[in-house]
């Protein structure tokens, strides 16, 4: 296992990344909030088949908390992080503090308009403009040729993808299969908090969007109809269901029929954890 070299400082960390690139080689970067999981690790194998050299970051960004959401108890793992990160012969660990990446005076957000409303956007309010902003500013520091992100949080990737596009970025960005546990409930650092019945009752959103899945294969093509099977199936066992949609896979409209490539969405609580899972369909 080799080791992985850390990171601190933002002029550290670009320095880092200039020399890599006069030497010609192509740098991968994972973002994270740490507390890593399988997903993670599967998401940063596949950024050492992209790059010659691969980044991780690991920052709990406070911009992308609502004042009622979770920062404070948010898990948090250093040491097994980098473990799990050498594992897969990561190169570099970026772990600023807060100060390094918002300073005093800090007063310039990114707002990705459209594609942020809706779903998670319309119930975590700014959660996006904190996603779009800390990764833009990872990208300008770590300054990677691809950036790979997890397809579990689908509208955070579309988000991305769209602030890449606009501002002319250039970065490559991957998207990779969400990895699930056996019985099926995606992978999530969030899975930690559930207790062992809470867990039992989290595989409902997973079997929910499944169900919906399997009426599609069948034929079904009414989004009312999917969504109607995905709640029958998670109604009596998750506490609190804040949404499950059916939206255009590269627009993330909402679709009443679907005839191009969609994706069903769920966010849902059990207990006190909020959850998110998506499948696609067609
Ligand atoms: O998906 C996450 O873990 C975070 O939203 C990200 C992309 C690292 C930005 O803080």
């Amino acid at each position: 296992m080799s080791n992985v070299q850390v990171i601190t400082t933002p002029a550290a960390m670009s320095d880092w990344s200039e020399s890599a690139r006069r030497r010609g080689e192509r740098i991968a970067f994972v973002p994270t909030m740490g507390a890593l999981h399988a997903g993670h690790v599967s998401l940063l194998a596949a950024a050492r088949e992209e790059g010659d050299r691969v980044v991780l970051s690991i920052f709990v960004n406070p911009t992308q908390f609502g004042p009622k959401e979770d920062l404070a108890r948010y898990p948090r793992d250093l040491d097994g992080d980098l473990a799990k990160a050498a594992s897969v012969g990561t190169d570099v660990a970026f772990v600023p503090g807060g100060a390094d990446m918002y300073p005093p005076g800090a007063q310039t957000f990114i707002d990705v308009r459209e594609v942020s409303q809706g779903l998670c956007g319309d119930r975590r309010p700014g959660h996006f403009t904190g996603v779009a902003t800390v990764v833009a500013k990872f990208f300008g520091i770590v300054r990677p040729h691809v950036a790979l992100f997890g397809e579990k949080d689908f509208q955070q990737l579309a988000v991305i993808r769209r602030m890449v596009a606009d501002l002319n970025l250039p970065v490559e960005i991957v998207g990779r299969p969400t990895l699930r546990e056996q019985d099926g409930l995606a992978m999530s650092s969030r899975n930690a908090y559930l207790s062992p019945t809470e867990r039992g009752r989290a595989v409902a959103i997973f079997e929910g969007l499944s169900a919906a899945r399997a009426r599609f294969a069948a034929g079904e093509r009414q989004s009312s109809v999917l969504v109607d099977a995905a709640l029958a199936m998670m109604q009596d066992r998750v506490d609190c269901i804040d949404y499950v949609e059916i939206r255009a896979a590269d627009s993330l409209r909402l679709v009443e029929r679907l005839e191009k490539p969609a994706v069903i969405l769920a966010a849902a609580s059990v207990g006190a954890t909020r959850l998110i899972d998506n499948m696609r369909l067609g």
